[in-house]
């Protein structure tokens, strides 16, 4: 296992206002605690209350900034539109936005609109999310949007004729390993959407960057519905974990680093730019996820 990302020189982030999704926990915790002590006021997108507010108060225990709470469930499409509408009631500008919410299942689960659970909460909150809220983030002078997505995305099985996984339903039949493979293909979609993003600000003129990252194996609630045998496949693969406050730091990298001012449709590791995989790059791919996403949103966009 290689190093992990260089710890960051600070910068000052006063007067931005930085949202981040999955604040409660693990990289999304440490994501908004870091721009709080950089000055920044931070919304947290959370969906539970008791846990978004035992966050917020850790977070103003460490930097002395309270984060403004917001709630939803964003596998819920309804609850990202309203999440969404709030954050707009609230806020007329957004220098950033981290897309960071995501989770693991063990077995076939549906949201509330009927879709599968990891292409409705890792993909399509951050689709959804990211159309509501983009005007705010145009708003400001050089905003940026980040997308949390991992180098899981190299293992993915994409097929967007089957994108809820119903013809090859056995991969949740075996929940470390196929179930593994869908959640690596939602993060192909989180690449592939951050891509298909930035060609479309670049190709209005926008000064928005959009750009995705792997974290790295991190040591979060990641994978808790699994009891204890995520950590231990894990282990058992040789993965060697880092901590939450390694492992936010290219999320904080590009959500605060002028060395990536103008940067868009990236993917970084270890606050580097990287290549993602082959089917990642693939603009014929990430247009027909668009259209795709923008379909099954319909009602909520
Ligand atoms: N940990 C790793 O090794 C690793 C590697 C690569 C990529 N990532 C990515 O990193 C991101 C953060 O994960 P993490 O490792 O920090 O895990 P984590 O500690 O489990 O944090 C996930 C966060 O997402 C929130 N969340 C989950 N389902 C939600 C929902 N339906 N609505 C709203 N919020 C929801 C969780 O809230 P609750 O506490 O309420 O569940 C939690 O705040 C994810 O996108 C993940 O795919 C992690």
């Amino acid at each position: 296992m290689s190093a992990p990302a260089p710890a960051l020189p600070p910068q000052d982030m006063t007067g931005k206002v930085c949202l981040v999704t999955g604040a409660n926990s693990g990289i999304g915790l440490v994501t908004a605690r870091e721009l709080c002590a950089r000055g920044a006021e931070v919304l947290m997108v959370c969906r539970s209350a008791e846990k978004g507010a035992e966050a917020a108060a850790e977070i103003e225990a460490a930097t002395g900034r309270r984060p403004r709470l917001y709630l939803a469930d964003l596998s819920d499409l309804a609850q990202v539109a309203r999440v969404a509408r709030e954050v707009k009631a609230e806020h007329a500008r957004l220098d950033v936005l981290v897309n960071n919410a995501g989770g693991h299942f063990p077995r076939y689960m549906e949201s509330a609109q009927g879709y599968e659970l990891t292409f409705a909460l890792n993909h399509l909150s951050y689709f959804l999310l990211t159309h509501h809220l983009l005007p705010l983030v145009e708003a400001a002078p050089a905003g940026r949007v980040v997308c949390v997505a991992s180098r899981a995305h190299e293992k993915s099985a994409l097929d967007l004729d089957d994108p809820f996984f119903k013809r090859r339903a056995r991969l949740f039949q075996t929940p470390l390993v196929g179930a593994f493979l869908v959640y690596g293909t939602s993060k192909l979609l989180n690449v592939l959407f951050t891509r298909e993003l930035a060609r479309r600000l670049k190709a209005r003129g926008s000064a928005v960057t959009v750009n995705a990252l792997h974290p790295g194996v991190v040591r979060t609630g990641f994978g808790k519905d699994y009891g204890g045998l995520f950590n231990l496949a894990a282990r058992a693969l040789g993965l060697v974990s880092i901590s939450p406050e390694q492992g936010a730091r290219t999320s904080v990298y590009l959500a605060t680093s002028p060395e990536v001012a103008g940067v868009s449709g990236g993917y970084f590791d270890k606050c580097r730019e990287v290549q993602p995989s082959a089917t990642a790059r693939d603009p014929a791919q990430a247009a027909r996820l668009w259209a795709l996403s923008e379909g099954l949103c319909e009602g909520f966009m």
